[in-house]
């Protein structure tokens, strides 16, 4: 466990550490600028937010050392309310700025849970014509998979289990974590 900030003591246990995140996260913009290497216009990287903040950040930056230019837009959808589970409902809180038809896009996400979100958001995207459309996740949870999901770049696998932190929140808290961790069951019996 990190070292003594509030949160801490609301966190059960860490699931991946920030260094963990770190490297992996430079991993994957290796792979990503390898696989991009030769596309016209550059990568349009897409971020889901409010989830996946943290990670486009560090992500855009890990993929700036390597070269290809980066434009990025936010997209927020919602699926989840206050809730831990999924209702498969997908609402659109804010759309692209701009039109991608042609260009090679990556969508920037958090965590695939049940993939519902995921497989909705890459229709809505592949509707609108762009050259190409990948998806860089940093999490995912196998055993809660409900829709199969062409997610070709993943971080780590964790198990089924709800986490927060590194972006990802419990009622909008915890997001500003820098690891990912489970919260103790009191925390919701007092929420
Ligand atoms: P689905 O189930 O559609 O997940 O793949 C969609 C979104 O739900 C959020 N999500 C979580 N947020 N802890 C969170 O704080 C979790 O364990 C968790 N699982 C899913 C996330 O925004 C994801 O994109
Ligand atoms: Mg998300």
């Amino acid at each position: 466990m990190a070292d003594g900030s509030w949160y801490d003591a609301d966190i059960d246990h860490v699931i991946i550490s920030e260094e963990q995140i770190r490297e992996k996260t430079a991993e994957l913009a290796k792979q990503v600028s390898a696989d991009h290497a030769d596309v016209d216009g550059g990568i349009l990287l897409v971020c889901v937010l409010k989830g996946a903040v943290m990670f486009m950040a560090d992500f855009a930056r890990a993929l700036g050392n390597h070269g290809p230019s980066i434009e990025m837009e936010f997209m927020a959808v919602s699926s989840y309310g206050q809730g831990t589970t999924s209702s498969g409902v997908v609402r659109i809180l804010k759309d692209l700025d701009r039109d991608i038809t042609g260009r090679h896009v990556v969508i920037v996400e958090d965590i695939v849970d049940s993939g519902l979100t995921l497989s909705w958001l890459m229709k809505y995207l592949q509707s609108r014509q762009p050259a190409s459309v990948e998806v860089v996740a940093l999490f995912r949870k196998p055993d809660a998979v409900k829709v199969q999901v062409p997610v070709k770049y993943v971080g780590f696998d964790i198990p089924n289990e709800f986490v927060v932190g590194y972006g990802l929140d419990f009622a909008e808290r915890y997001r500003e974590l820098p690891y990912v961790g489970v919260l103790k069951p009191e925390v919701y019996a007092r929420s």
